[in-house]
């Protein structure tokens, strides 16, 4: 039995400065006492995507504040802690700098447990926060920068089973909005069109349904839909909805198929017996389409689906600080000095992925 752990979470590893303070109970319940976060759309929207230097800037800017601001509303100061998580990678490095520096710091002066946490592992564990849903199950991270299917088979220990072979579905979402001229984030933009538009409109490819290993690719989704949309130039409001309609019903049919692969292979692996379990984290769980699309897989193979509420969907701190607290309560936690690291893999097994697409050797 393990006390209760307070613990401050810092994630800077892409375009939101995030802070927060997360109680972990003795009976491994979790809080959250608060969770602060400042998004960059602003400074990033007139490139229409992430600018990794301007991210970093912006980060230097108001981490401090964030900090202080989560320990305020958390009612906790630095001596109060247990312990400082940092999400250490994956990420854009320059801001990952920026939190691990911090962190590092703060927990020198005050003499606590410094954690590094590996992102990836961060949104994976999340439902044990907000369900105290414990390993095995299935993730399906859909972000921004991620789009994989994994194993959570137990803290710390992951095994992927499938991963884009070149965009990430966010990415896909993004670039859809970038090109119909839809604006940044494209994700939500391109739901909201979707709504009054006719899905069957345009015929889209199903990229690598069927395969018989659950990897993904969204790049030859993109380009069939930059040809659809310049085939009917100029484009009316009802066409960019029909396209973004069209692109939806792609990508939430692939989804299924890759995802409902990956369950097979779950089942094989966990066995009979073991919990049948979908988590989804990451931005691109927002989607309502798609939701109904794994909600209808799911049921149709007897698993539940578990899906964080929104706000611990997308980068947050608590993620952070929650899956720092269940290294430290797990005894994983080691005191070997750390650095940034721009490319983390969770299943450090797992074959890379080379330039567009082709399976790397096995490092
Ligand atoms: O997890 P997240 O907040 O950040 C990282 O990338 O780590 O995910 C952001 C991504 C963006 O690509 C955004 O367009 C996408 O999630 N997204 C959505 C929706 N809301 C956000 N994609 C599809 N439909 C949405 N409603
Ligand atoms: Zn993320």
């Amino acid at each position: 039995m393990t006390k209760d752990l307070t613990i401050l979470g810092i994630e800077t590893s892409c375009d939101e400065t995030a802070a927060a303070v997360v109680r972990r109970g003795a009976d491994s319940r979790g809080a959250i006492l608060s969770n602060v976060i400042r998004a960059q759309f602003e400074q990033h929207r007139a490139f229409g995507g992430v600018v990794p230097e301007v991210a970093a800037r912006a980060h230097v800017e108001c981490l401090d504040h964030i900090v202080a601001e989560a320990l305020t509303q958390a009612a906790v100061d630095l001596a109060g802690l247990d312990g400082i998580a940092v999400t250490a990678g994956p990420g854009l490095v320059g801001g990952l700098i920026v939190g691990v520096t911090t962190a590092k710091a703060l927990a020198a002066v005050h003499g606590m447990p410094l954690v590094p946490v590996n992102h990836l592992e961060a949104h994976a564990l999340t439902v044990g926060l907000t369900e105290s849903a414990r390993p095995p199950y299935l993730l399906l991270l859909v972000s921004g920068g991620h789009t994989q299917v994994l194993l959570v088979h137990a803290i710390g220990r992951y095994e992927r089973l499938g991963t884009t072979i070149d965009d990430a579905l966010g990415e896909a979402f993004d670039k859809t909005a970038k090109l119909l001229g839809l604006g940044f984030p494209g994700g939500p933009a391109v739901e909201a069109a979707a709504r009054s538009g006719d899905a069957d409109r345009f015929k889209l490819p199903r990229p690598l349904v069927g395969r018989a290993e659950p990897h993904f690719s969204f790049a030859g989704l993109k380009t069939a839909l930059l040809h659809a949309a310049k085939a009917v130039e100029p484009l009316s409001e009802q066409a960019v909805a029909d396209l973004c309609a069209s692109f939806q019903k792609a990508v939430a049919e692939t989804m299924k198929d890759r995802v409902g692969c990956a369950m097979g292979i779950a089942d094989a692996k966990l066995g009979r017996y073991a919990p049948r379990r979908l988590v989804v984290a990451g931005g691109v769980a927002a989607n309502q389409v798609l939701r109904a699309a794994l909600a209808d897989l799911a049921d149709k193979r007897g698993y539940t689906v578990s899906i964080p509420p929104l706000a611990l969907c997308t980068d947050n701190g608590a993620m952070i600080a929650w899956a720092g607290a269940e290294r430290l309560a797990h005894g994983l936690v080691s005191a070997a000095p750390f650095t940034a690291r721009a490319r983390w893999p969770l299943d450090e097994h797992a074959s890379p992925m080379l330039g567009t697409g082709r399976l790397g050797v096995k490092a």
